[in-house]
């Protein structure tokens, strides 16, 4: 089978494998854990942030950001089309009593700084304060689409100015920092907190870290352990993160090749409709013509055929590239597809 339904399913490397095997560990709810602690320092260093925290999920990486920033009662910011608002179980309100306002989230995943700054709230009784502006980049639901330097720091501008801090939610930001041709370290300058995972395109089989200041890390620390995620020997887990995030952060242009490649051909099938400028880093969206059918029916066909791909609509399919797709895994989904649309 190719697997094409997301970059999660990315398998661990010989590399990692053998650095799990080989893993010195320790209760790392003690942060006795070497590896995990060496992970975390490596993290910070690289996202030039003072510390950072491992944890099992980008979902509890964002959870325990949001809940570490906010207060109960507060309202969090953020993108209509956001992988927390949609996709996140509604952890915010319900492990944090917070409240989620959302701002349309355009095409390419930005939001309207004049709408954020419209949306900070005043003080009034009547009001729920503003606790946060949360952000994502790359933009999972638009495609992959990419945040630049530029429009971040126009956000945190806009934020800031009004005492709100801004967490990213960079599951993918070192695919952003790769299309962007600019250290990570630098795309995230201006951000209060940042959550990126190990376990996408970086190839780890589990883990996300969340990286800030050191007060900050010591409050997501106490809601990581309340949530249930303080981990014990977790330094197996950690020894793979350590390679993602040293090595495999390194090759992800050839994942965005391999995007670009697939969407450039697919854009000239029949019934497939490519917005060629989303195309930025590891995912292709394509809608379908009313002609072509439905998502599911396209799913279905092309697992049939030894493809699998995700439906992100009724009409929308989601095709995401990474480590162990090659380039002949990519032929053979193009061919397979020209010859179900003739
Ligand atoms: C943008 C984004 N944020 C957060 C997550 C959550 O990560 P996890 O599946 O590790 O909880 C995902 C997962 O696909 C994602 O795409």
């Amino acid at each position: 089978m190719i697997d094409l339904r997301s970059d999660t399913v990315t398998k661990p490397t010989e590399a990692m494998r053998q650095a799990m095997a080989q893993a010195e560990v320790g209760d790392d709810v003690y942060q006795e854990d070497p590896t995990i602690n060496r992970l975390q320092e490596l993290a910070a260093e690289t996202m030039g942030k003072e510390a950072a925290l491992f944890v099992p999920t980008g979902t509890m990486g964002n959870l325990v950001s949001v809940l570490a920033h906010c207060e109960r009662g507060q309202e969090i910011l953020l993108g209509d089309n956001s992988h927390v608002f949609y996709y996140e179980a509604g952890g915010a309100s319900v492990a944090g009593g917070l409240v989620y306002h959302t701002l349309p989230n355009d095409r390419m995943g930005m939001i309207d700084p004049n709408l954020v700054a419209a949306a900070i709230r005043t003080p009034d009784i009547h009001f729920a304060p503003t606790g946060l502006l949360c952000l994502e980049n790359t933009h999972n639901r638009a495609g992959g689409t990419v945040l630049s330097k530029a429009q971040i720091d126009e956000l945190c501008r806009v934020a800031h100015s009004r005492g709100i801090p801004v967490h990213l939610d960079g599951a993918r930001v070192f695919n952003a920092a790769t299309y962007l041709e600019i250290p990570v370290k630098q795309l995230v300058e201006n951000l209060d907190s940042v959550q990126f995972c190990l376990s996408k395109g970086l190839a780890a089989p589990v883990g996300s870290v969340v990286v800030g200041r050191k007060e900050f890390i010591g409050k997501a620390r106490r809601m990581r352990k309340m949530l249930g995620g303080g981990m014990r020997q977790a330094g197996v887990l950690a020894a793979a993160g350590i390679i993602a995030l040293t090595e495999m952060s390194q090759r992800l242009e050839e994942d965005h090749y391999h995007a670009h490649r697939f969407a450039e051909s697919l854009a000239l099938v029949d019934g497939f409709e490519v917005d060629l400028e989303t195309v930025q880093t590891n995912i292709v969206a394509a809608n379908l013509t009313e002609k072509a059918g439905t998502a599911a029916d396209w799913v279905a066909r092309l697992k049939a055929n030894g493809v699998l791909v995700g439906a992100a609509g009724p009409r929308r399919l989601r095709f995401v590239f990474h480590n162990d797709v090659d380039r002949a895994d990519l032929e053979k989904t193009l061919s397979v597809i020209a010859s179900l649309a003739g």
